[in-house]
């Protein structure tokens, strides 16, 4: 195993020794297997290569100062690949079995736990693929699932620190009654060209605006979006954002912190009103936001250069319970044994 300089790892993708795998064929799951390849044998018309028809998930496992290894809601992820499965025809995993896989792959690769000092952590990817031909648009006859882990970097190496995102209306990632909901490849694919453009531009990612009318906010790139007002947390409501594990978390986090907390439409004018912004998601916890530019109107709308008192308690309140440093009473870790 290489060595790691784990604070400078950032988020990409590293090799690890194993990853777990399940094939679903004849209408059934078989055992789960281990593998030590980083590849796979997959079929030219696989539907996955050639439909979109694939799910995946995002998840994180965290070393606590007690030697400890915690994995964050693992069962929520398992769900929410079960939803996405529904949602593009894919054969449908159980949760236990996600769950099975996960714990396996994390154990297979402790080695790779980052330490709790260094503020990283063990990033865990599932996906689930067509893998049967097809050249008609159909959902395939066999299908694959896999889950490989890497250690990934403190996304804050120099500290939490907001960053600039911008709303451009020509682009929309997920259609009004599209797959915006799933965690499908399909919708990351099209949000590629605004993503560029928006780093280009210094921004850390799109804020879309609800795709059928332009009135409502929706999400920002891959992470969902709050705004914090007059003691409220508020989060838009909407069918085309997918649902944020780490925005449902913060919401009950809030409401425990004395917060209100509003799920609604949240119009595009309520922008100069929130004393603080931010996006939310598995890789930041919580990424607070200083400037909203609205590239199409020229327009700018600013939150400050600190990070805002509520998205700092609740970024620490919630990193605290992943690593273990404090009591989880929700039942949102399981210790890998
Ligand atoms: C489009 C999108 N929205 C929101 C999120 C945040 O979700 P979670 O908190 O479950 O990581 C993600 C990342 O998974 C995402 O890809």
């Amino acid at each position: 195993m290489e060595s790691f300089d784990w604070k400078s790892l950032g988020f990409g993708y590293r090799k690890t020794d194993y990853n777990v795998r399940c094939y679903w064929r004849n209408g059934e799951w078989g055992e789960l297997e281990i593998s030590s390849s980083e590849t796979i044998n997959l079929h030219i018309a696989a539907t996955a290569l050639h439909y979109g028809q694939e799910a995946f998930e995002g998840l994180k496992a965290f070393k606590g100062k007690d030697g400890k290894v915690r994995i964050f809601r693992m069962d929520e992820n398992a769900k929410r690949m079960q939803d996405s499965s529904d949602g593009i025809l894919l054969a449908k995993l159980p949760v236990e079995k996600f769950q099975e896989a996960v714990r396996i792959a994390i154990k297979m690769n402790k080695q790779y736990i980052p330490p709790y000092e260094s503020g990283a952590s063990l990033y865990i990817r599932p996906l689930l693929i067509g893998s049967g031909p097809q050249i008609g648009v159909k959902p395939a006859d066999e299908y694959l699932f896999m889950v490989f882990v890497m250690p990934v970097g403190p996304y804050f190496p120099q500290g939490f620190m907001p960053t600039d995102l911008v709303i451009m209306r020509g682009y929309d990632r997920a259609a009004p009654q599209g797959t915006g909901k799933y965690k499908v490849g399909g919708n990351y694919a099209a949000s590629l060209v605004e993503g560029k453009k928006a780093k280009h531009g210094g921004f850390s990612a799109v804020l879309y605006l609800d795709s059928k009318e332009k009135k409502y906010l929706d999400e920002c790139g891959p992470a969902n979006f709050f705004g914090i007002k007059n003691n409220t947390y508020i989060t838009p409501l909407s069918d085309s954002i997918l649902p944020s594990i780490t925005n449902k978390s913060l919401m009950v986090l809030a409401e425990e912190m004395g917060l209100k907390v509003e799920r609604r439409k949240v119009p595009y004018e309520e922008l100069p009103e929130f004393e603080e912004v931010g996006a939310c998601g598995t890789a930041a916890v919580i990424s607070p936001i200083k400037r909203i530019y609205d590239a199409d109107l020229d327009k700018e709308f600013l939150y400050g250069e600190k990070p805002g008192i509520w998205s700092t308690k609740l970024y620490n309140k919630l990193r605290a319970i992943q690593y273990g440093d404090e009591p989880d009473k929700y039942g949102w870790t399981e210790i890998v044994e």
